[in-house]
């Protein structure tokens, strides 16, 4: 896998929207998602989850209780009793028409139209998440052609060997976020070598010498999450492949 993908835009670093554009919608919903492609996205980033009738949501938190009216944790509620809920409101009263999106609903409305970061959030409080999410995408043809238009990253390593071995042709990258240097080692590193093809640290542990040695062990790197505009300058001359940010125009 190891420097097997590409990256297709023309333009490095990729853009790619952090929960869409979270710094100006609320995150993960539809508002969000086409704000960031407004703004000019390479990449949308999504966090998935699955619901108690196993059905795959879009939503960071394993309970409702940040985003939503609403209370109670993802898994223990079916996507009916969750799409009821205001998804927006919490973050402006514009906003209380937006709806918990299923992934299903969201690849018809987005896959088209971006490249996807798709976080499996959490998975092992949901065991066959990654069977479900690799059907959803092959059912889809998603992962025939242009392989990097769909990564999949996480911090459960577990389950990002699962998803590899279920769909080897779609990019994995691993999440990081160890402080300093030697929080990543040369061992570690090898040892995502056999699933992924990126590893994607957190802006707080990120030094010249970090992005040297992901990118020698020859990982691509998407850098997470970048809120201000003097960080892009930086991550520029460090030569990171991608940028995650929450304010897609700070490009
Ligand atoms: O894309 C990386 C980033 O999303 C990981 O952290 O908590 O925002 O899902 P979190
Ligand atoms: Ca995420």
């Amino acid at each position: 896998v190891k420097g097997s993908t590409r990256i297709p835009k023309s333009q490095i670093p990729i853009k790619i929207g952090h929960r869409g554009a979270a710094g100006y919608c609320p995150e993960n919903t539809a508002a969000s998602f086409k704000k960031a492609i407004e703004l000019g996205v390479d990449y949308l980033e999504i966090d998935i989850q699955m619901t108690r009738d196993n059905k795959l949501v879009i939503i960071h938190d394993p309970t409702i209780n940040r985003t939503t009216n609403g209370k109670g944790h993802v898994k223990d509620l079916t996507l009916k009793e969750l799409q009821a809920l205001d998804a927006g409101s919490w973050f402006h009263p514009k906003f209380s028409k937006e709806k918990i999106l299923s992934f299903s609903g969201f690849l018809d409305e987005f896959a088209e139209k971006t490249g996807l970061l798709i976080e499996l959030k959490k998975p092992s409080l949901y065991p066959g998440i990654e069977e479900k999410v690799a059907n959803e995408l092959l059912k889809r043809g998603l992962t025939k052609g242009d392989t990097d238009k769909i990564i999949v990253q996480s911090f459960d390593q577990n389950s990002l060997k699962r998803f590899h071995k279920l769909l080897p042709s779609v990019p994995i990258g691993v999440l990081v976020k160890k402080r300093g240097v030697k929080g990543l080692s040369n061992k570690e590193l090898q040892s995502f070598s056999t699933y992924a093809a990126y590893v994607n640290p957190k802006i707080t542990m990120i030094n010249k010498r970090l992005i040297r040695r992901i990118h020698h062990h020859g990982f691509k790197t998407l850098v997470w999450t970048v809120r201000k505009k003097k960080d892009v300058h930086l991550l520029k001359r460090y030569n990171i492949d991608g940028i995650i940010s929450d304010f897609p125009d700070i490009f």
